[in-house]
């Protein structure tokens, strides 16, 4: 199970990122071209937002009950922020991951509330901007850029061994 919801985990940070990415672009080129807000506007900010929230839920099950990584760092917390890996585990990346989660969702608001279409484009380019700089930073770009079962050259190595 922990293997099944990391490989997602994973896989599906990718999905936030080009999204995200297509949110911004779409949003900063709408706003300075001065293109009416459409249905494909709201539905760009709904796919970064949703996934943003199943990453935020697959991440809190790792965090919580499956990630061996936090279970020994919670065994001996005082320990553990004394680490510096184990305390971007405990505190950084949940902490980072959750305030760009508000930031998507204040710009999926603001940008639904808006009166005018110049005004949705501006503040989804800002918020969501900021979201996605906020999850580039918060991703740990240490680990592996594939689930396990989709790295090629893994599975190249094992054919052959
Ligand atoms: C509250 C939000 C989140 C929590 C609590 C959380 C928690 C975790 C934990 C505990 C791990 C390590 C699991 C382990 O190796 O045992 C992890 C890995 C990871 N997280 Fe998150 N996460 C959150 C949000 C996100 C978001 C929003 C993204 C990207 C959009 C993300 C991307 C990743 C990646 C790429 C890994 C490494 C996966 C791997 O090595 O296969 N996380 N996360």
């Amino acid at each position: 199970m922990y293997s099944s919801v990391l490989a997602f985990h994973n896989l599906i940070r990718w999905v936030v990122l080009v999204a995200g990415v297509i949110a911004v672009i779409r949003a900063i080129t709408a706003w300075t071209g001065k293109r009416a807000w459409d249905t494909q506007d709201k539905r760009i900010g709904l796919l970064f937002t949703v996934a943003l929230d199943v990453q935020i839920l697959l991440g809190l099950l790792l965090y919580g009950v499956f990630s061996p990584i936090t279970t020994h760092a919670f065994a001996n917390f005082g320990a553990a922020m004394g680490d510096a890996t184990l305390r971007f585990w405990l505190v950084e990346h949940l902490s980072i991951m959750l305030v760009a989660a508000g930031l998507a969702h204040t710009g999926q608001t603001l940008s639904k509330k808006a009166t005018s279409h110049q005004a949705s484009h501006q503040r989804a380019a800002i918020f969501f901007g900021l979201a996605l700089v906020t999850i580039l930073a918060g991703i740990p770009w240490f680990r592996s850029l594939l689930p396990q079962f989709l790295e090629l050259p893994g599975i190249l190595t094992g054919l052959l061994a």
